[in-house]
């Protein structure tokens, strides 16, 4: 069981597919494998009824004529209907930037919001054939950034640093996605998705590697609240920015899409998600620090790991990632509302 968003996401958008998708990011706006088991129940009953029906299963994505591999592998490939860049661990500020503050053994990123952009550049002869042509292609395509910044913060916050010092790097990283999609609109992108963060201070894998003391977690949600803060730090500089950006650039359309919301509710408002109610627990993983259910030398997939039986019922899969559920619950907010600012589909295309 493997977690898909973006292109189901992406699927239901638009009544029809959109001309091309291009997605940068990291693991955790997974579009791997995007809808290759096929869409859901869940959104399959929420697409809009003038979208193309997706094909079953594994055509999926050919059909759609996303590209899944890196740019660099896909040598005979096409990328008239886009590309995806996103890459696990992908950060957003640079290893001069981390090596500056002694970090440059805790990232292991390896390759920026900006390299990402870079390889969408190299890779423009492959998708379109002149400047005019480009233009109004990516003018009718959709752009998503993100989330970015959880890799930065969080690989300083593995190295031990002080929360104060994690602080430090939002405006840097706010910074780095602003910039980010300011180069997109330069080349034409007029449609871009923006995700924020999701809180962090929920997740299994931060909650057993990062212990706290009695007091600092959540009263109803048992989630550890500082590291909750960060990410709302970084999600309300993050909008304060695309505000700006919006104001900058009115014939485009900058999409917040909100991680936070929803995945806190799925800790404190289970029950209406269908998950149990109970201390945030990774359904794949094996048992380590506290409740939780996650063991970093024993991650889901290692050897002593176990999925649970009924991973529906579960909103975190792996400790790191979201389950197939959570990520319908979230899809769905971003394209109706509440969990999009506008939401996706509030928009041109349904006409
Ligand atoms: C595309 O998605 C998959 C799964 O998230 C990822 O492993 C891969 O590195 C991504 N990026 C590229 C450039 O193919
Ligand atoms: C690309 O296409 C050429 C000619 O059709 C073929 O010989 C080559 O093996 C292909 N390369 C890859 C990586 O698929
Ligand atoms: C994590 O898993 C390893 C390997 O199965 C095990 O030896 C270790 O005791 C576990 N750690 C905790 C804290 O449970």
């Amino acid at each position: 069981m493997r977690c898909r968003l973006l292109v189901c996401l992406v699927l239901l958008a638009h009544a029809g597919p959109p001309a091309a998708v291009f997605n940068f990011g990291d693991s955790l706006t997974d579009t791997g494998n995007l809808c290759a088991d096929g869409i859901p129940d869940y959104l399959a009953t929420a697409r809009p009824t003038s979208a193309t029906p997706p094909a079953a299963s594994s055509s999926t994505s050919s059909e759609l004529g996303l590209q899944l591999l890196p740019p660099s592998k896909a040598k005979n490939a096409t990328f008239h209907h886009g590309a995806n860049f996103s890459i696990t661990g992908a950060t957003l500020l640079d290893m001069p930037f981390f090596e500056a503050r002694g970090l440059e053994h805790a990232v292991w990123s390896s390759g920026t919001l900006h390299t990402q952009i870079k390889w969408f550049q190299d890779l423009k002869p492959k998708i379109c054939s002149s400047p005019q042509e480009c233009r109004d292609l990516f003018r009718r395509s959709l752009f998503i950034v993100g989330a970015f910044g959880g890799n930065d913060y969080g690989s300083t916050l593995f190295a031990s640093r002080p929360l104060p010092e994690v602080h430090t790097l939002v405006p840097d990283v706010v910074d780095s996605i602003g910039r980010g999609v300011e180069r997109l609109i330069a080349e034409g992108a007029a449609e871009l998705v923006v995700p924020g963060l999701p809180p962090t201070g929920c997740f299994p894998l931060y909650l057993s590697m990062f212990p706290r003391p009695p007091g600092m977690y959540g009263v109803r949600s048992g989630c550890i609240r500082d590291l909750n803060t960060l990410s709302w730090v970084h999600n309300a500089a993050l909008q304060r920015r695309i505000a700006q950006l919006r104001a900058e650039h009115p014939g485009v359309r900058l999409v917040y899409a909100d991680y936070y919301t929803p995945a806190i509710q799925f800790v404190l408002h289970a029950e209406r998600y269908g998950f149990l109610k109970q201390t945030p627990r990774a359904c794949c993983g094996a048992p380590g620090v506290g409740e939780y259910n996650f063991n970093l030398t024993a991650k889901c997939g290692d050897p002593g790991a176990y999925a649970c039986d009924d991973p529906s019922n579960h909103w975190s899969w792996d400790g790191i990632h979201l389950t197939e559920a959570s990520y319908g619950h979230i899809a769905k907010g971003w394209l109706y509302g509440p969990f999009a600012d506008p939401p996706i589909l509030d928009n041109k295309h349904l006409g």
